[in-house]
């Protein structure tokens, strides 16, 4: 896992977006894993900057994203389809029939969370899935207790993520009880990760994934066991790492390590 920490959150922004681009440059046709929450709009803001002035081609790009609430229609303000839409799918050149969000209003959760799973492998699988982290460390919606293992599926989703996600609906009742989620394992299987935090609220559970053992009841910290995953930080974020010194001793020669 490798940890990287910007002094703000528009630096740590564009850091990860650089990665992004970085693979688009390679693999045009690439599979991105999408997250939603405030964590990502800096990361969706210099993309659709990218796109705009420097000509980053989403035209082959396909995007899968990791979750939705259950009962919010697609139009619904605080539905993961509206803010994809209008943070991101909008201001890109990405076709419309190369987009999949869980569906929230599906009569029958069981298959479609079985096709959702099946449309990601049929699509070569993912190349990078972006994250962010819950503030009791979930990805995804994958809450505390969740397996390692777990797939797409409906999860009930924890107080504390009610709690937090208050601040985007007109009061805590407002807030949908269950999502759908991508698993932790669905997750793992992705070829790249990337999970971005900001913020001190952000500080423990990100403490916990990377320095702490990896646990269903942190789910971040199963990025522990993937061989590809950065974790971009900015400063308040990074404020409980015991590594802390080590993680800038490495950002610090980076120009000059060994090429591989
Ligand atoms: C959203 C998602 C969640 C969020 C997490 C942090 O698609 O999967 O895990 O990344 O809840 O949300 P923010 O960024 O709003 O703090």
């Amino acid at each position: 896992m490798e940890v990287i920490i910007k002094k703000t959150y528009e630096e740590m922004s564009k850091a990860a977006a650089q990665e992004v681009a970085r693979l688009l440059n390679t693999k045009p046709n690439a599979v991105l894993g999408m997250a939603t929450g405030s964590t990502p709009l800096g990361l969706y803001q210099e993309l659709v900057r990218l796109h705009r002035n420097e000509g980053l081609d989403f035209s082959q790009v396909t995007t899968f994203n990791l979750d939705e609430y259950v009962g919010l229609l697609p139009d619904h303000p605080q539905s993961y389809h509206y803010f994809m839409h209008e943070n991101f799918f909008k201001h890109i050149n990405i076709p419309k029939q190369n987009i999949y969000i869980p569906s929230g209003n599906t009569s029958n959760y069981q298959a479609f969370c079985s096709w959702y799973e099946a449309r990601i492998e049929e699509c070569g699988g993912i190349d990078l899935q972006i994250l962010g982290i819950g503030s009791d460390g979930h990805v995804a919606f994958n809450e505390p207790g969740s397996s390692l293992t777990s797939r797409t599926r409906l999860k009930t989703l924890a107080k504390q993520t009610i709690d937090d996600n208050a601040r985007f609906f007109d009061k805590a009742e407002d807030v949908p009880i269950y999502a759908i989620t991508m698993g932790v394992g669905t997750i793992l299987e992705a070829r790249q990760l990337l999970l971005l935090a900001n913020g001190e609220n952000k500080a423990w559970a990100t403490a916990a994934a990377v320095e702490g053992p990896v646990t269903g009841m942190v789910t971040a910290s199963a990025l522990q066991m993937h061989p590809l995953s950065t974790v971009f930080l900015d400063d308040s974020a990074a404020g409980q790492l015991k590594m802390r010194e080590y993680y800038d001793w490495i950002e610090e020669h980076r120009p000059g390590a060994p090429q591989l």
